[in-house]
């Protein structure tokens, strides 16, 4: 398994890689991988002849020191599950804050036409530069044709999507489903710091979202996000910062619902002091 630790020697090795005219798959990850992202890099294989993965824990898009502090960091158990996936076609980039960013430890400032002002990007204040910056200056490293990102962080998503068009940057962004645990949980490395209780308990977003989901046939929004709120009011363990149904494409809360549009409802949960984000599609 090829790990390159500084941008200088995966430049050169990527440089070789598209002298051969082999195509480039991309996963940028913050490493903890888990079988969600194991999912990108499958797809991935299938469709490129090389997947680089990136492990790198940007600390421009978290917005709580805690948080970046706490956040699982296992790059030798991550490149044991990588190695277990294929030796010979995962290309492992897992650099240094200082590889990335030097000595100035600060992200870009960025505008996605109005979609970083939505859920994620009012409740953690500079996520989505940090997000933007980590994964322009990723791209401008790796240069990839096709890059994976997932739908569990659908706004993240959007967002990529966004940053590539306004830039010009020639890669296929693709997004891909969210993979749950058999209980339905969302994968996510921050499940590994759940305590037992509230691991037990977390799945009960996922059933949240699946009867929102129903009830959204037959009700308005408002009444949806009414019904989510007394739910998780009449949960002792879990605590809801917000749930919203938008328009999945511009992210805005929706008001009133028209038939032809796509909506999707978006939910953001504390279980003791670990944040947890979930979504679903409603029609
Ligand atoms: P991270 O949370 O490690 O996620 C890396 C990629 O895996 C993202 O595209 C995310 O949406 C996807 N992913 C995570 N859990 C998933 C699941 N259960 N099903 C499907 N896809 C899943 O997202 C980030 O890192 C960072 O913000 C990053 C893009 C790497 C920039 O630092």
């Amino acid at each position: 398994m090829n790990v390159f630790k500084n941008k200088i020697d995966l430049n050169l090795y990527i440089d070789t890689l598209k002298s051969q005219n082999r195509t480039l798959g991309f996963v940028a990850t913050m490493g903890a991988l888990h079988q969600g992202h194991a999912s990108l890099i499958n797809l991935g294989l299938n469709q490129n002849d090389v997947v680089v993965v990136s492990v790198f824990v940007n600390p421009t898009q978290f917005d709580n020191e805690e948080d970046l502090v706490k956040y699982p960091r296992t790059l030798e158990s991550d490149v044991n599950l990588l190695a277990m996936i294929s030796e010979e076609k995962i290309i492992v980039y897992a650099p240094s804050v200082e590889d990335i960013y030097g000595t100035n430890i600060v992200s870009t400032s960025f505008s996605y036409d109005g979609l970083e002002h939505e859920m994620e990007g009012r409740f953690r204040a500079g996520h989505f530069d940090g997000v933007g910056t980590i994964v322009k200056r990723l791209f401008e490293i790796i240069r990839p044709d096709k890059a994976y990102f997932g739908e569990k962080d659908f706004q993240q998503l959007m967002i990529i999507k966004k940053l590539v068009e306004k830039y010009n940057i020639p890669v296929e962004v693709i997004g891909c489903e969210i993979y749950r645990a058999k209980d339905g949980l969302a994968m996510s490395s921050r499940n590994s710091r759940l305590k037992p209780a509230y691991r037990k308990a977390a799945p009960f977003i996922f059933k949240t979202l699946n009867t929102a989901k129903e009830k959204f046939g037959t009700n308005s929004a408002t009444k949806v996000s009414e019904w989510v709120t007394n739910q998780f009011a009449k949960n002792d363990i879990l605590e809801l910062e917000y749930f919203i149904i938008a328009n999945s494409s511009t992210l805005k809360t929706v008001k009133r619902k028209i038939n032809q549009k796509s909506y999707r409802a978006f939910i953001a949960v504390y279980a003791d002091d670990i944040r947890l984000i979930d979504n679903i599609a409603l029609n």
